[in-house]
């Protein structure tokens, strides 16, 4: 998880996921002047009323900037081009909304909520779940937060319904009667997206998350009947200073999962 903020100056390009995103973000990467005055820093995530300019998604770029669709963000492959995706940018009053439906709902903890499938197995297993652990507890370790302190863990994952203070979500559907295939090519649309806002120096957080949450969601984002939620995203700029935006985790070896057959 990233904590996102607003960009006061400078690009402060940070790597990713775990962050602070905030305000004053329009989809090219640009600070735009006009809200960066009025929100940056000050006025909070998701200020009600944030113009936006969805530029980032728009085919013609974002308003001012010349930019045109250059496709890198879209422009991901897919079996037969079929491209099974579909987003919906959440931001101003609807993603504060959605930040408080979600965030009542979370606290209630009352198990009315259920995501529609398993980003995870139900078990872990190696050498899944000592990656899972050394995630986990790098960040609670950066955070100060021990073994047993559930209340912090619990708001810790809290921000993720907060969009981590970024001031734009994403949200990723899919028509539920796709298949795996299309999961596949998914992967490299989110991709696509993450290194298309990390180009023009912001920052992503893929957020599986929400998607015990998709029935607020869905209904909230009017999703049509066959739509179902992939995972969110929190974009923004990150916040260099967030300890939780130092986590740096490695990957495993080669060795470990490469097989050559000569
Ligand atoms: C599809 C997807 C969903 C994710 N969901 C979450 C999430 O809900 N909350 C979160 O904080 N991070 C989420 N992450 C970020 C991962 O935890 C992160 O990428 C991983 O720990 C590796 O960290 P690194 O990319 O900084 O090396 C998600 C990543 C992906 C690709």
């Amino acid at each position: 998880m990233l904590r996102l903020i607003a960009r006061a100056t400078g690009p402060k390009v940070g790597r990713k996921h775990q962050c602070c995103l905030s305000t004053g973000v329009d989809y090219a990467g640009q600070p735009s002047q006009g809200r960066r005055a009025r929100h940056g820093g000050a006025g909070g995530p998701g200020d009600a009323g944030t113009p936006f300019d969805p530029g980032f998604f728009s085919p013609t770029g974002a308003a001012g900037t010349g930019e045109r669709d250059s496709g890198e963000r879209c422009w991901a492959p897919s079996g037969n081009n079929i491209q099974p995706w579909r987003v919906h940018v959440v931001c101003g009053r609807t993603r504060q909304r959605l930040v408080d439906a979600v965030c009542s709902a979370y606290d209630r903890a009352d198990g009315s909520y259920q995501a529609e499938y398993h980003y995870y197995p139900r078990e872990f297993f190696e050498p899944y779940l000592g990656r899972r652990r050394k995630s986990g507890w790098g960040l609670y370790g950066l955070l100060g937060i021990q073994k047993g302190e559930t209340e912090r863990m619990r708001a810790q994952h809290r921000k993720n319904f907060e969009f981590f203070g970024a001031p734009v979500g994403l949200m990723f559907s899919i028509d539920r009667r796709m298949e795996q295939g299309s999961w596949l090519d998914y992967g490299m649309f989110l991709q696509n997206v993450m290194l298309a806002a990390s180009a023009r120096g912001l920052a992503t957080c893929a957020q599986g998350a929400w998607i015990d949450y998709h029935r607020l969601i869905a209904d909230l984002l009017k999703f049509g009947e066959q739509e179902q939620l992939v995972c969110g995203m929190a974009l923004g700029y990150p916040d260099p200073e967030a300890p939780e935006n130092t986590l740096a985790l490695d990957r495993a070896p080669l060795s470990e999962y490469v097989v050559v057959h000569d």
